[in-house]
């Protein structure tokens, strides 16, 4: 079976936590646009949805989903959003859409969080997947440096690269005239951090944090309340 129809499975079962005049968080990604999906087609009355991206607004608004802002709705009842990693404790890596800063803004302003991912998500250990780090573009490089001093603290010897719009166009020279460069919806850069396992995500977090010029990282700690899993045979449930 594949990735994308466990992702379907995970959305749709997702959409029917979601309940008439909730207020609710539409994530980014694959999986969430499954589930912004399977909410739509339920018709559910008096919803407000608050989406985490450009590209999520624009499909909930195709759906004829009613959309509101943060600022207009500053408590959202539940927000369903993907993940790249779902690791122990649901401690999770976001941000391969580059959605990461509008996702975290929108979790922490929800009263419940679940994420919505396929079975290869799950790991016992976070890190595999690179970490995005969202950077202001101004002085990146420097940043880039800090945040390379801090990886090399946690044991991590690859710096992270700047993310650009091909892969395949990831070359020092493309990415030093900077036109292939990923903005994210707040026109900042992304960083990703390829630390092969990160043994330490919470101390990792703070001291991400600390960077200026770092605006935020992909590290979701302490926010999911649960997960669905679509798997082969269903979906399965998993708590902190
Ligand atoms: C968006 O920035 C991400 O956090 C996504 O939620 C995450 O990359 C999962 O994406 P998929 O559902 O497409 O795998």
């Amino acid at each position: 079976m594949s990735a994308d129809t466990q992702k379907k499975r995970a959305g749709e079962a997702a959409a029917l936590r979601v309940e008439a005049g909730m207020t609710v968080g539409l994530g980014t990604g694959s999986t969430a646009a499954w589930f912004v999906k399977a909410l739509a087609a339920r018709n559910l009355a008096d919803l407000r949805c608050v989406p985490t991206s450009e590209a999520t607004a624009e499909l909930a608004r195709d759906l004829g989903l009613p959309l509101s802002t943060l600022e207009d709705s500053p408590r959202i009842d539940l927000t369903v959003d993907g993940a790249d990693e779902v690791g122990p404790g649901l401690a999770l890596i976001k941000g391969g859409g580059a959605a990461l800063l509008r996702e975290k803004l929108v979790w922490e302003a929800s009263a419940r969080c679940l994420v919505i991912a396929d079975a290869a998500k799950v790991v016992k250990t976070l890190g595999a997947f690179a970490l995005p780090i969202e950077v202001v573009a101004f002085g990146h490089k420097t940043t880039a440096n800090r945040i390379a001093d801090v990886l090399a603290d946690h044991d991590i010897a690859m710096p992270a690269r700047v993310r650009t719009a091909s892969p395949q166009a990831a070359s020092d020279r493309v990415a030093s005239i900077g036109a292939q460069y990923v903005r994210t919806d707040g026109g900042n850069l992304i960083y990703d951090a390829k630390c092969g396992a990160i043994h330490d995500p919470a101390r990792l977090a703070d001291d991400l944090k600390l960077i200026t010029g770092v605006v935020e990282h992909g590290l979701f700690l302490d926010l999911a309340d649960e997960a669905i899993i679509g798997t082969d045979g269903g979906v399965d449930l998993l708590t902190p």
